[in-house]
């Protein structure tokens, strides 16, 4: 068995030039198969509101549901270093708050780290956060609590944007966050900012130069039929794997070929 990754595994592979594997998962079930295959870190991604729950975007997702999805992850004792998304208004109302609510996704949830949208607009709660011990994961480009303003999932940091873009990415490193993920930004920034830090950055529609990828796991998985951005790389086609099988199961109880002896008791 691979030994327990931690934080300070997860910086020192920056160091060492080692690419970091983040992938998301919201259950026991995919929590052990991830972790089986070998991921250096598990996001519990606020969203799930999307790909679990149905919701067009992430805004509804409450600290509630991210409690009760990371106390599933957590089940599975994944050796992956396990990190939990803080749901919108969960950390912005006040740093009282957002240290309270980041508390409870460690104490309660069993999360090892909890990640923060935002750049150098949450740099004070970032700060407040890391101040009691709690790792964060930064997350700044295209943050999508932040759909209202950006008019949509929109690639971030193009042309007079990317300097902001940059001094977010600054403000998060010195606010104390062990690490940055870079969503929907140019590939050429996300290699700059990449270069410029001394955290790990974990990439999401941000090229091929980051630190470490990220990606949703039905994303990948094909599970998702709903939408497939251009970042994604599906590795299997699930969803009619999934429609077949539960299309012959029909065949067989309407036929009354299932169940037979061999499934029944005595
Ligand atoms: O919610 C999520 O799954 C995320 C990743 C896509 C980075 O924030």
């Amino acid at each position: 068995m691979r030994k327990k990754v931690t934080i300070p595994d997860i910086l020192k592979m920056k160091q060492e030039r080692r690419r970091i594997t983040m992938m998301t998962a919201y259950d026991y079930p995919f929590a052990r198969l991830v972790d089986g295959g070998g991921v250096d870190a598990i996001l519990v991604g606020d969203s799930l509101g999307v790909v679990f729950s149905g919701h067009d975007n992430t805004l509804s997702v409450t600290m509630d549901e991210m409690i009760y999805h990371t106390r599933a992850v957590a089940r599975a004792k994944p050796q992956a270093v396990l990190v939990t998304d803080m749901p919108f208004m969960s950390y912005q109302v006040s740093v009282e708050e957002a240290c309270r609510n980041c508390g409870r996704m460690i104490q309660e949830g069993g999360a090892q780290a909890v990640k923060i949208e935002g750049g150098m607009n949450m740099s004070h709660v970032i700060r407040a956060v890391t101040s009691i011990d709690i790792p964060v994961m930064g997350h700044i480009g295209l943050t999508p609590q932040s759909i209202h303003r950006m008019g949509g999932y929109r690639v971030q940091g193009r042309k007079e944007q990317a300097e902001r873009i940059m001094e977010d990415a600054l403000a998060v490193q010195a606010a104390g966050a062990f690490s940055i993920v870079l969503e929907g930004i140019p590939s050429s920034l996300a290699a700059s900012i990449t270069a410029e830090l001394s955290i790990p950055t974990i990439g999401i529609g941000a090229g091929p130069d980051c630190d470490g990828q990220v990606l949703v796991i039905h994303d990948i998985l094909g599970l998702c039929e709903k939408y497939s951005p251009k970042f994604v790389k599906r590795y299997a086609e699930l969803a009619p794997v999934i429609t077949d099988a539960v299309n012959r199961y029909v065949e067989e109880v309407r036929s009354g070929a299932f169940p037979t002896e061999e499934h029944s008791f005595n």
